[in-house]
């Protein structure tokens, strides 16, 4: 870490209460652009004065290195204590080069990839001159319609975590002043995923068991791995709005947890604390959310036209404000900006960066690894001797599938599918027809004929289907969340007339893909997939890479499932999955679709045939202090040198409150060679076996568990442990 001289409290002392104030206050960099002339649009409609803009503490957004230098520059000339800005944006998955979406990436169950993932995208963004990231997202999903699942984890909360604290890890590096590091935020907290209907930005209502269980882990690991920041959620959580939830920001995030760093809103939600109900007026918004201990109001301008007049009102003490003026000024000399201001930003170094042939390399690894072969009724990997290939659908030219929170990627930059196939077999013949949209509510199949003509022709077809980017992200959520349009009525017709066809489906969610399902021979899920996503599709269907990725959000078979997950409680009336498509009186079940989802957590199918031969116990009874020890044997019955993710799942099958029917405890991906046998070793230990018991108590009982390999909706083997106290 760089050493700096400046005493944060002496400067503090030569603050006046307006400048401190502006520290924690953010605006857009279209304000500074604009600072030059008169502002115009939403910085004078907020009534923000030209000149205070040299007070403000941090700017969200900005295009290049150069447009971030120049505000910079501007503002050090006239600010007198000569503070430099903070430079914050949400660098999602990638910056440039962009790597698949969380939820993909997730699935490839593999922590270090995502470091990697993640290394690259802060070292492209810091040589632009962003200093902090509103990363990572590790909201708990259930409900598919919900259109920011894109960016979270998943349905676990023990891999989210995981996946959360990596990217916390390698973001900030052992040291945010590093030029290869920015500081890191973690959002939304809290619950914004248990969203009712899942309608974004609306209520969540949640007992404090299942938010312990389920919604907090991820979040507390990140805070546990040295998150720098944190935003409170838009969303009220059990009637209380999360940036005045004083249980949530208070009790929980600073006294239980000790979370000392630095909290910042979200968009303009201190203003929506008056939309929400609970404030008047922008005055008291203000008030409760900085009691609350939000220290940065971003883009509400509440703050900044409330906060002194608070202080002056004695509503607000000026120590409470020197506090949080403190935890920004602290932040500000971590990154080292008081030594240089840009924190080694470049346009130079920008552009050697930006999609550079390593970065290309690890987005296109990241794909592979993160695309999950849903089905295959053995028609791939499809043979490189295939003279013609139809590629049907709307996505098989499309350059946008990088996906939404693509930074500054840019779809141009992408490969598509027909790149792909066309770079791996320049001999072979292949035809791209469109066929449809991808729009809801197409209707329109005159695109029909031709792709069926192409089909009947082909010796492979490649379906190339999804919903395009903007049905996913903040704000965009869906009620049908199939295959818009008349995709799959395409679908079902070209797989009537070509037998060796496989579909490809892009997509920010998990779709409800059942009217597919039975007529497509083979599926692959490859998300919004990033810049190398057309090279990915071409390697995985032709054989070069072979898919390993999995699930980490269930595919239900009909919206109306939704929320669906793995690790739910069981019920008093539960349904045998034997029975899973009759209807059965008086058991909790459905009419007219079963209970199990179309796809569960943990599945994805690979081209090695992986064996799972045996588990067993090195005993099956233990105590605190010792070490259980689990030995998976799994053989690859393949030619195919492939990778599997060995997973590990527990059920409390007694409990003094109600436990899920499995939950992750552990896993490892496993590289095999044709042919090879492995065995992987486990280690259970108490701790590992808690609960919220009914008083939220984190314990542990005495009695009897299973533990299984498999995934969560098909375990292979199950074997039967005692803990003793
Ligand atoms: C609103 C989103 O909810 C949040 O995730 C994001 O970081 C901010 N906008 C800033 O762009």
């Amino acid at each position: 870490m760089k050493k700096s001289n400046v005493d944060i409290n002496a400067l503090i002392d030569s603050m006046t209460l307006k400048e401190k104030v502006g520290q924690l206050v953010q605006f857009t960099s279209h304000f500074f652009i604009k600072s030059n002339e008169s502002l115009t649009g939403p910085a004078e409609q907020m009534g923000v004065a030209p000149e205070d803009l040299y007070t403000v503490g941090s700017v969200i957004g900005f295009s290049e290195a150069k447009d971030m230098i120049g505000i910079q520059d501007k503002h050090l000339k006239e600010d007198p204590h000569k503070i430099p800005l903070m430079f914050m944006m949400d660098v999602i998955h990638g910056y440039r080069t962009i790597y698949p979406i969380l939820l993909g990436l997730c699935g490839s169950f593999d922590p270090e990839l995502v470091k990697e993932c993640s290394r690259m995208a802060a070292k492209e963004a810091s040589a632009s001159g962003v200093q902090v990231t509103f990363t990572p997202m590790v909201d708990y999903v259930r409900d598919i319609r919900w259109g920011r699942v894109m960016e979270s984890c998943g349905e676990d909360p023990y891999l989210a975590s995981i996946m959360g604290a990596a990217q916390v890890e390698a973001i900030q590096g052992g040291d945010i002043s590093s030029p290869e590091h920015l500081a890191a935020c973690v959002k939304h907290f809290a619950a914004y995923g248990g969203a009712e209907a899942g309608r974004d930005y609306n209520t969540v209502d949640a007992s404090e068991r299942a938010l312990r269980e389920y919604y907090f882990p991820a979040y507390k690991a990140c805070v546990d791995a040295g998150v720098k920041m944190l935003m409170p959620s838009f969303n009220s959580l059990n009637g209380v709005p999360s940036t005045a939830n004083k249980w949530l920001m208070q009790n929980v995030l600073r006294d239980e947890w000790g979370f000392d760093g630095l909290v910042i809103s979200d968009w303009g939600a201190v203003h929506e604390l008056c939309i929400h109900g609970v404030a008047e007026n922008h005055r008291q918004a203000s008030e409760m959310a900085f009691s609350n201990g939000c220290h940065i109001d971003m883009m509400a301008g509440a703050y900044y036209h409330n906060l002194e007049k608070l202080v002056k009102d004695g509503k607000i003490s000026e120590e409470a404000i020197n506090d949080a003026v403190r935890r920004v000024l602290e932040l500000k000399k971590e990154l080292g900006l008081f030594e240089d201001p840009y924190h080694n930003a470049s346009p130079e170094k920008e552009n050697s960066l930006a999609l550079c042939d390593a970065h290309r390399a690890i987005a296109l690894r990241a794909a592979e690894e993160s695309s999950v072969l849903l089905k295959n009724d053995g028609v791939l990997p499809f043979s490189t001797d295939h003279k013609k290939i139809a590629l049907i659908g709307p996505f098989a030219q499309a350059k946008e599938i990088i996906g939404p929170w693509s930074c500054h990627g840019k779809s141009e930059e992408s490969t598509t599918v027909e790149e792909g196939v066309k770079n791996l077999l320049p001999n072979s013949d292949i035809i791209s027809v469109t066929a449809c949209s991808f729009i809801w509510n197409d209707t329109d199949t005159s695109g029909f004929e031709e792709a069926i003509n192409a089909a009947k022709n082909a010796d492979a077809v490649i379906l190339c289907l999804g919903e395009p980017e903007n049905y996913s992200g903040e704000g965009n959520c869906r009620t049908d969340p199939s295959l818009p349009g008349v995709q799959s009525k395409l679908a079902n017709q070209i797989a009537k007339v070509n037998k060796n066809t496989a579909a490809l489906i892009f997509s920010g969610r998990p779709l409800v893909l059942t009217d597919i399902n039975d007529s497509v021979p083979a599926i692959m899920q490859m998300w919004f997939p990033g810049t190398e996503g057309g090279s990915a599709a071409a390697n995985l269907l032709f054989g070069k890479a072979n898919p390993c990725g999995k699930v980490v959000m269930s595919f239900p078979k009909s919206v109306g499932q939704c929320p669906i997950y793995y690790n739910h409680y069981s019920t008093g009336r539960p349904k045998k999955a034997k029975y899973e498509n009759e209807y059965k009186p008086f058991r909790s079940n459905y009419i007219d679709c079963g209970n199990l989802p179309l796809y569960s957590f943990g599945h994805g199918l690979s081209y090695s045939n992986f064996v799972y031969e045996s588990l067993t116990l090195d005993k099956d009874t233990f105590k605190e202090g010792e070490e259980l020890t689990v030995s998976v044997t799994i053989y690859n019955d393949s030619e195919y040198a492939g990778k599997e993710v060995v997973q590990l799942y527990l059920q409390d099958l007694v409990a003094s409150a109600a436990r899920p029917v499995q939950s992750l405890i552990a896993f490892e991906k496993v590289e095999f060679a044709p042919h090879e046998r492995k065995v992987v070793t486990f280690k259970i230990v108490e701790p590992m076996l808690r609960f919220y018991d009914a008083y939220c108590n984190f314990i542990s009982e005495e009695g009897k568990f299973t533990v299984s390999c498999g995934r969560a909706d098909a375990l292979l083997h199950t074997t039967e442990f005692t803990l003793k106290k």
